[in-house]
């Protein structure tokens, strides 16, 4: 037992929108500074999540290696996570040949293992449920959560038990059963054969890593006050039971998830970085208050490729009098384009309300502040204070946001000229004046500003 004086807090990085936030930057950034003996873990989702960092002139794309792989700090996948072996396996052989990071990777036999039928399930259920879909990225997330709360998921530590074939069977066959008798949808031996052989050598390498208990690797670190980054995925506004359910991922992405998800207690969890963006953009269905373009965009967004979206808007107005075309606009500038699903992100203004409400369910103590450089076309930024319900202004999230009528009121910010990274490590005053507005309404400092995708894109706070 670790005596309270003595322990250092694990820092929860919280993305406090729809995801996308650039929380995988945030981290990378962090790890650059840390050293073999500090620890970055997950501690929830799985490779749903899409956390891209620029590392030496090249992009790279994070599903479930957390975002530190670049420095000297250990990683751990941790017990909240489900982790589909092949896709980790995969995501592996993506990291450059000199960076040795598989003797400083562990993971927890208590994470969940997503199985083949699992990505089934998602997409077959997603399928039929027709206008009513939550839009999933595919990946059997909610099917494999699911299995844990229905009390037969397959989890790491399993493999290593002799009846692992046999468990696996008896739950597949489980899946099939749903398949068939919940969707009408007969499972093909070849469909899946492939697939299963590919589940079972990946077996070998998630075999071949250190399996540690969450609780115990993080409790090492603490009591030797080495520091532990938890790097959350999703956004807060996903989560489980506090985002906009049903609209929603399937785990606690909140920083009170980091206690369940790592099984550390919650005086072990300290004030979070909470990431935002200077806009807001979300991927799938549900409420979207700020979506500039409302309904339309929402509705094309689901259906239009990237591809298609550029022919038909070569040239986006970012002032454009349509607002379904500034967030057309908005999307281009800031390439907001699911990093693993190729997904339109659907763009809209910030909403001070909904990232009120993020702040305090996470205690973020401290903000970051990206993409602002995304704004430097624009005439006017524009932010949501309030929102205008049945006549009524407040800053109250309903609780469910889809079944009320908002109308968001705005107040607008002059851009400065020219782009922000013309300006270096000085922001314009125009800047300035908008980040001292959020600080003082959000409560919280805002740490750094991105003004870039590459690591170095970043301004200090030198502001007071
Ligand atoms: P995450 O899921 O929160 O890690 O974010 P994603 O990687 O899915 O999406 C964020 C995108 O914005 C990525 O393509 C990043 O490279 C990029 N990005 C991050 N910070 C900035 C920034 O300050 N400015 C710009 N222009 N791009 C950024
Ligand atoms: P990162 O970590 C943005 C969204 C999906 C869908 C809903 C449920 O990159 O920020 P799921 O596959 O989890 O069952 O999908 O959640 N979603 C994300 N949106 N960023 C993510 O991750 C997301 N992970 C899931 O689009 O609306
Ligand atoms: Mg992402």
């Amino acid at each position: 037992m670790i005596r309270k004086d003595k322990q250092s807090k694990i820092t929860p990085i919280i993305g406090l929108q729809w995801g996308d936030e650039g929380k995988g930057k945030g981290v990378a950034r962090i790890a650059s500074g840390l050293s073999g003996k500090d620890l970055i873990v997950r501690f929830q989702g799985g490779n749903n999540a899409g956390h891209t960092i620029y590392h030496k002139g090249k992009s790279y794309v994070f599903k479930l290696i957390p975002s530190g792989v670049f420095g000297k700090a250990q990683i751990h996948l941790g017990a909240g996570m489900v982790v589909n072996p092949v896709a980790l396996e995969e995501e592996t052989k993506t990291i450059p040949k000199g960076i040795s990071f598989l003797k400083r990777m562990s993971v927890s036999p208590h994470a969940i293992l997503t199985l083949p039928t699992h990505i089934l399930l998602d997409s077959v259920s997603e399928k039929t449920k027709g206008k009513k879909k939550i839009g999933s990225t595919g990946r059997g997330i909610s099917p494999s959560y699911t299995d844990l709360t229905l009390r037969r998921a397959l989890r790491v530590g399993d493999i290593f038990e002799k009846d692992f074939k046999k468990r696996y069977e008896t739950l597949r066959d489980e899946h099939k059963k749903t398949l068939k008798n919940d969707f009408e949808y007969l499972v093909e031996n070849a469909e899946l054969k492939d697939k299963e052989e590919k589940f079972f050598r990946s077996l070998k390498f998630l075999r071949s890593l250190r399996v540690v208990n969450s609780s115990e690797i993080v409790e090492e670190a603490l009591e030797d006050r080495r520091k532990v980054t938890a790097e959350g995925a999703q956004g807060a506004l996903l989560d489980v039971r506090f985002g906009h359910y049903p609209y929603v991922t399937s785990s606690h992405t909140i920083s009170s998830g980091v206690g369940t998800g790592l099984g550390v207690p919650p005086s072990y969890i300290g004030g979070a970085i909470g990431i935002f963006k200077a806009y807001v953009t979300k991927v799938g269905e549900g409420p979207f208050p700020t979506e500039l373009g409302g309904k339309k965009s929402a509705i094309w967004c689901r259906d239009e490729k990237f591809t298609l979206e550029k022919e038909k808007f070569p040239n986006p107005n970012p002032n454009s009098d349509d607002e379904f075309e500034q967030g057309v606009a908005m999307r281009r500038l800031g390439f907001e384009i699911g990093a693993i699903t190729g997904r339109l992100r659907r763009t809209g203004w910030m909403d001070i309300p909904l990232l009120k409400y993020a702040i305090k369910m996470n205690n973020a103590t401290e903000l970051v502040l990206t993409k602002l450089d995304v704004l430097s076309d624009f005439k006017n930024i524009k932010v949501c204070t309030d929102y205008m319900i049945n006549g009524r202004k407040t800053s109250k999230i309903p609780f469910d946001l889809s079944r009320v009528k908002v109308k968001p009121v705005y107040k607008s910010f002059p851009v400065w000229r020219g782009k922000l990274s013309d300006y270096g490590n000085k922001l314009p005053k125009e800047a300035l004046n908008y980040i001292k507005f959020l600080e003082k309404t959000l409560g919280a400092p805002i740490i750094y500003v991105g003004t870039g995708p590459e690591e170095h894109h970043v301004v200090e706070k030198y502001w007071k």
